[in-house]
C-alpha cells in the first residue's frame, strides 16, 4: 500500500509534469492533514532550484472557513499562504480561495467566474473526510452543488478541532466548492491515509453514488487516481496491490 510519503511523491510528480508541459496551469489544493506531506515536497523542490518557472501558475482553494478573518492562522488562506505561496515563491495573487468573511449571495457564484475565467484546474488535489465529504461538501447534500456557503458537520468540526485551541472556536460554515465544481476539474488525485478514512473509502469507491456519501461522485470522474495506505484501505473488497515496492493506488476509471 502507499504510505503518505511514496503518495506525495506520486502526486508531486504529477504536478512537475503539469508544471513543465503548462506554464500557465492551474491546480486545485486541499488543506488539512492529507496534502502537507505534497506541499513540502513541491516546497524542496523550490529550495533546490529544481522547479520550473512557475510565475504563471494559479491555485484555486477547494474551500474556507466562514468568520474567521483571513489572517488568523487557521483560515485555508494563512494556511496555503504557509504551504504554498511562500515556500514555492509565488506572489499572493497566484492563489485564489473563497472569501469567508461574507455571507452574501454572490460570493460563491463570483467565485466560480473566476475558476472559469482561469480555464478551470487542470489537476484538483482532494483529502476525504472521515464521514466522506469532499472539500466541505457534507453528507446529504446535493450532488449537484457549486460552489457556496454550507454549514459544517458536528463530526467535521470535531475532526478539525485539533488545529484550533478548543471545539468553540471551530467555525460552523465554510465557504465550499460545491461537488459539481470538483467534478470540472480535467484530473483529480484524491489522498486518504489512517483506519479512520477506511469507512468512508470503501463507501464512496464500492458503494453506490448517492448524497450521503460526498466522495462516490467521484465514481463519475473519468481521471481520478485515489492513493491510499493500508489502513484506509482496509475495508475495501476489491483492492489489487502491488506489493513489489510496499506501494500501490487504487486506480479508478482510467
Ligand atoms: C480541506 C478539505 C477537506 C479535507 C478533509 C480531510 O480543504 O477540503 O475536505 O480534505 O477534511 O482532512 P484531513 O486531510 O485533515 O484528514
Amino acid at each position: 500500500m502507499v504510505d503518505s510519503e511514496r503518495a506525495a511523491a506520486l502526486a508531486c510528480r504529477s504536478f512537475l509534469d503539469l508544471f513543465s508541459r503548462k506554464a500557465d496551469a492551474v491546480v486545485g489544493l486541499a488543506t488539512g492533514s492529507s496534502p502537507t506531506e505534497v506541499y513540502r515536497m513541491l516546497a524542496a523542490y523550490s529550495t533546490l532550484g529544481a522547479l520550473p518557472d512557475l510565475s504563471r501558475i494559479s491555485a484555486f482553494a477547494l474551500d474556507e472557513y466562514v468568520g474567521l478573518p483571513r489572517e488568523h492562522p487557521e483560515s485555508y488562506h494563512s494556511v496555503l499562504t504557509r504551504q504554498w505561496t511562500i515556500p514555492l515563491g509565488l506572489r499572493t495573487e497566484q492563489l485564489h480561495v473563497p472569501l469567508g468573511n461574507v455571507r452574501d449571495a454572490n460570493s460563491g457564484s463570483d467565485f466560480e467566474d473566476e475558476l472559469l475565467r482561469f480555464g478551470g484546474v487542470d489537476i484538483q488535489l482532494l483529502g476525504i473526510g472521515s464521514n466522506g465529504h469532499i472539500a466541505f461538501n457534507e453528507p446529504g447534500g446535493r450532488l449537484d452543488s457549486r460552489t457556496r456557503v454550507a454549514q459544517l458537520s458536528e463530526q467535521t468540526r470535531r475532526d478539525n478541532a485539533r488545529f484550533f485551541a478548543s471545539l468553540d472556536e471551530v467555525p460552523s460554515h465554510c465557504v465550499t466548492q460545491g461537488l459539481a465544481t470538483i467534478l470540472t476539474a480535467r484530473r483529480i488525485l484524491l489522498l486518504g491515509f489512517g483506519r479512520q478514512k477506511a469507512p468512508a473509502i470503501a463507501a464512496a469507491f464500492e458503494g453506490p453514488v448517492v448524497p450521503e456519501l460526498p466522495a462516490s461522485i467521484l465514481q463519475l470522474h473519468p481521471d481520478v487516481t485515489v492513493f491510499v495506505d493500508e489502513a484506509a484501505a482496509s475495508a475495501l473488497s476489491r483492492t489489487t496491490c502491488d506489493l513489489s515496492n510496499k506501494s500501490s493506488d487504487v486506480s479508478l476509471g482510467r
